[in-house]
């Protein structure tokens, strides 16, 4: 079955570092797009990008890719922000707040001067911080405003799980929720592995302090500045992840993936964005998913939109 697309299927990528360059080649590989545009404030360095990715394209699928500038933006399907500092060793991702809320100020004003009607997707850190700033400057409906939030968290999570327990990765159904940094949280309580739960295919009834899976969701938690420690930076990840989330919209696929959502109500929170289930389509979140958290989980998730609450603060002043 073919799907009969009103869309143009355009990305227009902001920013060509190790983020947004990673994405575009995963787009050229997976052929996603039909059209891809590179904004940087480098502007030879988007040309350089565009140029290599073109003569990659008889070995790729076949899309138009250039370098270009905002105007680009006013009939893309989707604008993917990924410009800003990134963390250096030892930073976390709340330290780049300040730096970043006013990068941002003036991508998204820029943006939405083309009249932009798509779909934001953020993946700069910190993200849920940024997602809002996003929202709060271009007065777009909250579902077309989306941070890639605990994408690549969930993943690390199943990859570590299947790891552990050798299973393929693919057949283990388990999320990150909260704030994709130092506070976000596993729901033990949701763990399957091949639809079996977790305690009951390990066989071990306190997942909570169990020390191999205490273990295990620290090296998710503290992937990123293991990385970072190592090659400077993680882009191989991230963009894949965002990969998948152009895929889930472009293609209108009513998946589910714990992306940066507004949440307004669920959860007992209010008025933040941070990483939570939602089911994506054409039209971005077409609803968020309220898991049944247990006290604990949903202690740990209140304290961390209270973390993206206090430095949501400093963002926007
Ligand atoms: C990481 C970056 C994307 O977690 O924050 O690798």
């Amino acid at each position: 079955m073919t799907y009969q697309t009103t869309k143009l299927r355009k990305v227009v990528i902001i920013g060509t570092g190790f983020v947004g360059t990673s994405y575009a080649y995963a787009l050229l590989n997976q052929g996603v797009v039909n059209e891809l545009v590179l904004i940087d404030l480098n502007e030879k360095k988007a040309e350089g990008e565009a140029r290599d990715l073109n003569h990659g394209m008889p070995f790729g699928n076949p899309m138009r890719i250039k370098a270009g500038s905002y105007q680009d933006c006013h009939n893309a399907d989707l604008v993917v922000i990924t410009a800003g500092a990134n963390q250096k060793p030892g930073e976390t991702r709340l330290d780049l707040v300040e730096k970043n809320a006013r990068i941002f100020k003036g991508i998204v004003t820029s943006v939405m001067d083309t009249n932009f009607k798509g779909i934001f997707v953020i993946a700069t850190n910190p993200v849920d911080i940024l997602t809002q700033i996003t929202r709060e400057i271009s007065g777009l409906p909250k579902e077309r405003v989306i941070g890639s939030g605990t994408i690549l968290d969930t993943a690390r999570f199943r990859y570590l799980l299947g790891e552990h327990f050798q299973v393929d990765a693919r057949n283990i159904h388990a999320y990150i929720m909260g704030e994709h940094g130092d506070s976000e949280l596993p729901i033990w309580s949701h763990v399957q592995i091949g639809g079996v739960p977790l305690s009951q295919y390990a066989g071990i009834d306190d997942l909570y302090n169990h020390h191999e899976m205490a273990e295990l969701f620290e090296n998710v938690r503290d992937a990123a500045y293991h990385i970072i420690e190592r090659k400077g930076a993680t882009y191989y990840g991230i963009g894949l992840g965002l990969v998948r989330l152009t895929r889930a919209i472009l293609n209108n696929e009513n998946a589910v993936l714990t992306v940066s959502a507004y949440v307004d109500g669920q959860y007992g929170l209010e008025d933040i964005y941070l990483g939570v289930p939602a089911i994506l389509n054409e039209n971005g979140i077409r609803e968020v998913m309220e898991l049944q958290l247990n006290d604990k989980e949903t202690e740990q998730l209140h304290h961390s939109s209270k973390v993206l609450r206090e430095m949501l603060d400093v963002g926007l002043n």
